[in-house]
């Protein structure tokens, strides 16, 4: 990146900025410095062992963004899953026409054009959150199997995106929409969640244990967790432990 975008970046980052050209993965390297300031940014342009949710690997593709917010609240709240779905929602404020596909999968069109990972590691009475995100933002293709599942923001809209906007747009928009988790939970931010979820009234497939299970769900609860109905029995799915997907195509 540019001197001057970096720049304008560093301007708006409340805590410590570190830049990479290139590093195994942001969210390592916010957890290896977890003794940086709270809302520290790292960031970088090529990734080169970027991890992704369920153990799988992220993808490092040219004219993508690799990102990760450090946050450090005081004390250990039970909310901390769920602020997951609150990065999410960010990422769907910043990427114009984007849907949620649950917990946080950024869906443009029914192709995924961003991910999101949060890892905690609990010292004492404190945690410390990485919270990572990808967005496929000028990619000009995807290839192999990605090419069927995965799409940029340059690929839908057919116009190049100005990166650093997007990185410094994220960052603003989730530290908002932390400040009011931190207040009040899921719950402040469920209305516009459930409003861009598109898992929400669709059969879904669970993979729960490596076992496949059909569901349709009904809604999300407070907490964030989806609630589901199998064989006439109504089921919570906590995130963590699952993968969903749709009966058609991959949202
Ligand atoms: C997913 O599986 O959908 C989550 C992917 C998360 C990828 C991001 S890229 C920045 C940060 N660093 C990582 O190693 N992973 C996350």
């Amino acid at each position: 990146m540019k001197k001057e975008d970096l720049d304008r970046i560093r301007a708006e980052v409340q805590g410590d900025f570190f830049y990479y050209e290139s590093v195994g993965s942001t969210n390592a390297e916010a957890l290896k410095y977890a003794n940086a300031e709270d809302k520290s940014l790292f960031l970088t342009q090529n990734q080169t062992a970027g991890r992704g949710r369920m153990g799988r690997s992220w993808e490092n593709s040219c004219g993508g963004v690799y990102m990760t917010v450090l946050l450090k609240p005081e004390g250990i709240s039970e909310n901390i899953s769920s602020l997951t779905l609150a990065s999410g929602l960010a990422a769907a404020r910043v990427i114009p026409n984007s849907t949620i596909k649950w917990p946080n999968d950024i869906i443009l069109g029914d192709k995924k054009v961003a991910g999101i990972l949060a890892e905690t590691r609990v010292s004492g009475k404190n945690a410390v959150i990485a919270v990572g995100i990808g967005i496929n933002v000028n990619n000009p293709e995807f290839s192999g199997d990605l090419a069927e599942k995965a799409t940029s923001m340059y690929l839908y809209s057919g116009e190049t995106q100005d990166i650093t906007e997007i990185v410094i747009r994220f960052y603003t928009e989730f530290l908002k929409i932390y400040e009011d988790f931190k207040k009040s939970g899921f719950s402040k931010i469920k209305k516009e969640y459930e409003e861009k979820c598109v898992t929400l009234n669709r059969e879904i497939v669970v993979l729960i244990g490596g076992k496949e299970r059909i569901m349709t769900v009904k809604g999300i609860n407070e907490k964030g967790e989806l609630i589901a109905i199998a064989d006439g029995k109504t089921e919570i799915i906590n995130f963590g432990e699952v993968s969903v997907r749709g009966l058609l195509g991959y949202a």
